[in-house]
């Protein structure tokens, strides 16, 4: 496969565990972040620094709210896949600050959809997210489920984005995979994120926040594994033709358009990740139960038996393993 592929959110932590497998293998890869400091610029640096070192790498700073920036980037590049994980992250923040969360999620992603339409390329494959499950019931998720009610202004855009996505494959044909990806973690994290926060805060010796007295599970899927998803994906693109192939709900009937949930298949009790935590960072940890908190959802579990048909996707990595992963590489980056 020797693909030129162009990543938004390049820098950032899927973005960036993403590039460097691509790059490894030989494919040339532009990326494009604004390099924003919605968390520590210097851990963007540090990823953007480890991808520079490879010759079939080129990079642009920029937003993708500025069309013009991001068509010429484009073009230059001239790529046959793009991979669209640019955005404004993190459910509490998007409450605080709305506009930024539109702008960089709904813009920004109109604005790719707009420049994808225009040059012909092979696939684009754009970030979405389990929080559009919203508060449903029904356990494991599956692309074909209810999204209809979001419970975060985060959830809403990326619910939105899925609705704009399909419009343009059908008006234009544009091959599109949705993916919806369950908290990803692992080494190069996002500080924002808890298991990371946790992290920090014990070996701190500082207490740290539980909500709903951590009753709750999420399935936490190790970074390895959802790169090992995108990679087997880049030359799987949607066609109007497969729809006959994959029988489901979730491909439509009009548009080279999928979507697609990319987790570990496991749901893991909050208390039973912190407490792995615990033990391997061998600290005694201080908790801070709390109520729970406005927009988040109780509970993430996913079925990825689509992905698995169509790729073979086979998550390996188990928490308690990932997580140790994990600690090895927080220890080593900030010398603990
Ligand atoms: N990590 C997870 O658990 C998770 C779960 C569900 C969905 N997602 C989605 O996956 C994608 C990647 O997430 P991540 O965890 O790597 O987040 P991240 O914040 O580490 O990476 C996003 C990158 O995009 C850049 N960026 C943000 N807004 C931008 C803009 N307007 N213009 C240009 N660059 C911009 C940031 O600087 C950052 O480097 C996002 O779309 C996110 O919403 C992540």
């Amino acid at each position: 496969m020797k693909s030129k592929i162009f990543i938004t959110g390049s820098s950032g932590f899927i973005g960036f565990h993403t590039a460097k497998k691509f790059l490894d293998k030989g494919i040339k890869v532009h990326g494009f972040d604004s390099m924003n400091n919605y968390y520590d610029v210097n851990l963007k640096k540090s990823r953007l620094n480890i991808l520079r070192k490879y010759r079939n790498f080129s990079f642009t700073k920029g937003k993708i709210e500025n069309e013009q920036t991001l068509l010429k980037s484009v073009k230059k590049f001239n790529p046959q896949i793009i991979l669209h994980l640019a955005a404004q992250a993190g459910v509490r923040y998007s409450i605080k600050k709305p506009e930024t969360t539109l702008n960089s999620n709904i813009v920004g992603t109109f604005n790719i959809l707009k420049i994808a339409s225009k040059i012909k390329i092979n696939h684009l494959i754009i970030s979405s997210s389990s929080s559009v499950y919203g508060s449903n019931k029904k356990f494991p998720f599956q692309e074909k489920d209810k999204t209809d009610h979001q419970i975060s202004f985060y959830a809403a855009t990326k619910k939105s984005v899925e609705n704009l996505a399909h419009c343009y494959s059908s008006l234009w044909e544009l091959p599109i995979t949705m993916l919806r990806f369950f908290t990803v973690y692992g080494p190069y994290g996002r500080p924002d994120m808890a298991y990371f926060k946790f992290t920090k805060n014990i070996l701190a010796g500082q207490k740290i926040d539980i909500y709903n007295k951590g009753k709750m599970y999420r399935d936490y899927t190790y970074i390895d594994d959802i790169v090992d998803g995108i990679y087997r994906l880049l030359n799987k693109p949607p066609s109007l033709s497969s729809k006959k192939k994959f029988k489901n709900d979730s491909l439509s009937p009009v548009a080279p358009f999928r979507i697609l949930n990319i987790g570990n298949t496991k749901k893991i009790y909050l208390l039973s990740f912190i407490n792995t935590l615990q033990k391997e960072l061998n600290k005694k940890i201080k908790r801070n139960y709390l109520p729970m908190q406005k927009g988040d959802v109780h509970s993430t579990f996913s079925d990825c038996s689509l992905l698995k048909k169509i790729t073979g996707y086979n998550p390996k990595t188990n928490y308690k393993v990932g997580i140790k992963k994990f600690i090895n590489w927080y220890r080593s980056y900030y010398k603990i």
